[in-house]
Order: structure tokens, then sequence, then C-alpha cells
């Protein structure tokens, strides 16, 4: 396990933004700075946290984890599906294929929790294709794992989730795209559960994104990651299950959890302080997701990002020496 010493120590460290002049034209999403050039992005990874669409904190170490899953997955999953990864100079860094975003998410879940759970539990019909049956319990297991789309916003909107079906009348996604997104969707999951089940967890549920490279289909953005993910520790599920209890989650569920039970907070009204303690314990859980799908101790240095970024960045030939 990955000392809590160093963690802490890293706290003040935690990378809020980058400022890498002369490495392409920047956009800064919630968690990454992407910066684009000609047919790539550059993708850094910072230590930012977002719940609810707002950018509250940061937790040290998140960025690099994030970026050695995201790699770890898309490595394993090219037999799937093609996906954008070109190159990765940096722990906190992914080099990739800059592509056309489909306008939507797909979201895919096995079990009924989060969002959805919220939804049935207060009868909301978020009008998802399929109605679920009535009389399940939280955390339940589906027969079959669920499409749920949600439409990706425009920056600092909020995406909201959308049918199949819409998705093809209001011409959002070609139906052909449409049906190999899903399918491509629906592959990378079962081999995402598949993984995470032989290194004692459940991959829950999870949210691709998909862009076109010419005419081809390619997955782009993080995949399986703690973020756009939800883990559960397995040997715990059945029991917990059964006495209707929360499930141990080694994800962001954590603290919005947190946010909701202790500071009321689900997006709206003032952003609420994120104690240390709190972003300690939030990067614990990060890194032991990594540990367990990979196997490896994670292998993070404490210290400052910025120097050591620009310094792999030049080294690979990202950053001119002008720059
Ligand atoms: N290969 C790619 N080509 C084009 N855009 C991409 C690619 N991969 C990811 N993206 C986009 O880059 C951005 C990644 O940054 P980040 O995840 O921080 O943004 P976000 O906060 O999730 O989204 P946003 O702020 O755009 O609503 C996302 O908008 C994502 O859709
Ligand atoms: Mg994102």
């Amino acid at each position: 396990m990955f000392p809590t010493d160093s963690i802490r120590a890293q706290l003040p460290h935690a990378l809020r933004e980058t400022q890498l002049e002369g490495l392409g034209s920047l956009y800064r999403g919630k968690v990454r700075d992407n910066y684009r050039r000609g047919d790539r992005l550059i993708m850094v990874a910072t230590d930012r946290l977002s719940a609810f669409d707002h950018v509250l904190t940061t937790i040290p170490f998140k960025g690099e984890v994030l970026t050695r899953l995201a790699a770890f997955w898309f490595e394993k999953s090219r037999d799937v599906a093609p996906n954008h990864l070109l190159d990765w100079p940096d722990p906190n860094v992914l080099v990739c294929r800059a592509c056309r975003p489909l306008p939507v998410e797909i979201v895919v879940r096995g079990y009924l929790t989060g969002s959805l759970w919220r939804d049935y539990e207060a009868r909301r019909d978020p009008g998802y294709d399929q109605p679920l049956d009535s009389g399940l319990r939280r955390d339940q297991r589906f027969e079959r794992p669920l499409v749920t789309p949600s439409t990706k916003a425009e920056h600092g909107q909020h995406d909201l989730p959308i049918s199949e079906a819409q998705i093809l009348s209001r011409g959002l996604v070609e139906p052909r795209h449409w049906e190999e997104a899903r399918e491509i969707a629906l592959a990378l999951f079962e081999r995402g559960q598949a993984w995470a089940r032989g290194r004692g967890l459940i991959l829950v549920d999870t949210k691709y994104e998909m862009g076109l490279d010419g005419d081809r289909l390619v997955v782009i953005d993080e995949m399986h990651t703690p973020d756009s993910s939800r883990y559960w520790v397995e040997s715990e599920y059945e029991q917990r299950f059964a006495k209707g209890e929360p499930q141990r989650m080694l994800d962001k569920e954590n603290i919005r959890q947190w946010l909701i039970q202790e500071r009321g907070f689900s997006g709206h009204g003032p952003l609420p302080e994120i104690p240390d303690d709190v972003r300690l314990d939030l990067a614990q859980k990060y890194l032991s997701a990594f540990e367990q799908l990979t196997g490896d101790p994670f292998p993070g240095e404490v210290g400052e990002l910025p120097p050591r970024l620009e310094r792999n960045l030049r080294a690979k030939g990202y950053l001119s020496l002008a720059g």
C-alpha cells in the first residue's frame, strides 16, 4: 500500500492547472487541460476533483492514477476496439488522436445505483428506452447491463439523460455509428468486468466517449478510471447487499456521498470546503483502485509536477526548446 505519509506530503503539490506555453491551443475541461495541435490532442490530467459538475478541490496523485489507469485499459482493450491513445510521455499526460466526439456519452450500468437509483427511489423516470422493473433494491445487479446515454453538454452545462430513440430521431448520431458504438461499449464493459472480477473488484458502471476519425469510430477520452466508473469490493458485495448496507467503493461516488450527507451539497448553492482529511481519504481510494486493478504498487513520487511535466514533454519533443 502506498504510504499515507507520502499522500499527506503531496497535498500541497496537488496540480490545480498547467500553463504549458507552446504545447497547443488550450481547452481546460473540469479535470484535464487539453492542448490541441493539428490532429493531436495532448491531455494533461490535473489533480482537480469535480463532483456534480463543479470543480471543488484537488486530490493528490489523482491525475497520475487516471492517466495510468486509462493507459492500462486502452492497451488492454485494443483488440476490442480502436482507441485514441498514441503516446504516453509523462505519468500525467496522454497524447491522443483528436477526433470528432459524438455528442453523447455512453453509460453502461451493471447495477442499480448512483443517480439511477436516486431517480428510481424518487420515482422519477429518466426516460431511457426500457423502463425498469418495479421492486428492485439499491445496488441490485441487472440481468444484462443497461445502456443509459447522456447528452454531452456544452461547457458549463449539465449532462442530461437521453434515450437511444431520441439520439436517432434527433439525428445526433448516424444509426450505423450508434449501433457500433453501443456494441463496442457493451464489449468493453464485459472485458472490464471480467478483468476487475479477477482482481477482486466489481466494475459497477462506466461512461465511454467515442469519436469519429474520418468514418472510423474510436474510443476517446478516458476508460474505466475511478472518475468515469464505479468500483466496488467484490468480496463484500453479497453481504452488504443482503443487509442493505452501502457498498465499499473505490471511486468518486465516495465524495458525492460525503457531499450529500455531510454538507447537503448536490450541485447547488455555495461550494463547500473540502478538508484535507477528506482529500487524503479519496486519494487513498483512487490509489487502491490503481493497485488492485493493475496488481502493481503505485510508483508515484512526492514533489512538484510542473517541472517534471516540462522536462518530459521537452525530452519527447512535444515542447520545442524555444517554446
Ligand atoms: N480524442 C479526442 N478528440 C477530441 N476531444 C476529446 C478526445 N478525447 C477527449 N476529448 C474531450 O476532451 C475533454 C477532456 O477534458 P475533461 O474530461 O476535463 O473535460 P470534462 O470536464 O469532462 O468535459 P467538459 O468540460 O468538456 O464538459 C472532454 O471534453 C472530452 O470530450
Ligand atoms: Mg471528462
